[in-house]
């Protein structure tokens, strides 16, 4: 074997192995030169056909080219790799700084929500939620919540009325009565829902949520009612506020009285505040002692019983509590109220 031939093949291999730009490159350098057919193990092969003497030297040779091909490859598969990892990772890279993806959670309606809390809040204090129809009879809506049909109190609620003679319920009250009738007494529950008068401006929809409250029991002291609504606004906005209570009138109730709470926004401190224009209060629930006749319609004894009752808005809750200044902005639909957020 001619020395020139293995000098030849090394050089050769060093220029292929210096040109090989990837791991699939340097593969097929391998495989042409100590592959099965490759240009190293032919010349291993023919080996044998040198005559003895040459052998021996050439098979020295040989062998030291064939070790010194393999770490070749070994140092150029690693510097190779090392490359395309580098690669990989300038490629793929992540940037830690960008801004992150706005994830856009749904929530309850802030209507939903007000209503949520403050049912918690109800129910702490140990009473159910009980729910009525929509589509109600004169009888639940006026008759029996002491509202005569020739009761001037009937010209307080504009009534939508369908042909048959069935309304849709201009408040939640006539829930109590579906409730004395069919719970008895005691009883503790309040009733969200909605409620629908032919109203239609800046500051009333023609349809809104209340929440009403009833507690019939013996003995009902009116300083439990003022325990409990001042309870559960404190605990629904979240700190002690003043209290007022007013006279009122409410055929359903007597006494009765509309209580204000101190403006949530200024405390009474900003003549010019948008939410309580400068009055300091806040007109938030109708209440009263359950009028007799409507304890009666709940075919429970007067003489036995009695309690308390009221009504708050709840559309007015929820924009008190997360500063909504337009009543119309709760019901367009605006998606954005249903955003985390809130
Ligand atoms: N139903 C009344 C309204 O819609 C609110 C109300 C006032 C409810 C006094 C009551 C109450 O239970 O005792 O304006």
């Amino acid at each position: 074997m001619p020395s020139l031939n293995i000098a030849e093949v090394r050089e050769n291999f060093k220029n292929s192995l210096a040109s090989a730009k990837n791991i699939q490159e340097l593969e097929e350098v391998r495989i042409k030169y100590s592959g099965k057919k490759g240009e190293l193990t032919l010349l291993l092969r023919s080996l044998g056909n040198l005559p003895k003497d040459e052998r021996k030297e050439a098979g020295i040779k040989l062998n030291e080219l064939r070790d010194e091909f393999e770490k070749d490859i070994e140092l150029t598969s690693k510097k190779l790799r090392d490359s395309e990892n580098e690669q990989l990772e300038i490629n793929e890279r992540i940037d830690v700084t960008l801004p992150a993806k706005n994830n856009l959670n749904g929530t309850f309606h802030p209507v939903v929500q007000t209503m949520h809390e403050i049912a918690n809040i109800m129910q702490g204090l140990g009473y159910s939620v009980a729910t009525g129809p929509e589509l109600e009879e004169d009888f639940y809506n006026f008759e029996a919540l002491n509202i005569p049909k020739w009761h001037p109190a009937r010209d307080m609620q504009d009534t939508f009325y369908l042909p048959d003679g069935k309304l849709l319920r201009t408040h939640t009250s006539p829930v109590q009565v579906h409730a004395m009738l069919e719970f008895g007494a005691p009883l503790r529950i309040i009733c969200p829902g909605k409620v629908y008068r032919r109203d239609n401006d800046t500051t009333h929809s023609p349809m809104f949520n209340q929440m009403e409250g009833l507690l019939i029991d013996k003995d009902v002291p009116f300083s439990v009612l003022k325990g409990t609504m001042s309870e559960m606004l404190n605990a629904f906005f979240g700190r002690k506020l003043n209290y007022r209570f007013r006279a009122s009138y409410f055929p359903f109730t007597e006494p009765s009285m509309e209580l204000d709470i101190e403006c949530v926004k200024c405390s009474g401190h900003d003549e010019n505040c948008r939410v309580c224009h400068g009055t300091g209060w806040l007109e938030v629930a109708g209440m009263g002692m359950v009028h007799p006749n409507v304890i009666r319609a709940g075919k429970i004894d007067p003489e036995i019983y009695n309690g308390f009752a009221f009504g708050i808005g709840l559309d007015r809750m929820a924009m008190l509590k997360y500063g909504i200044n337009d009543l119309r902005l709760l019901f367009d639909g605006d998606v954005s109220f249903l955003l985390s957020g809130f």
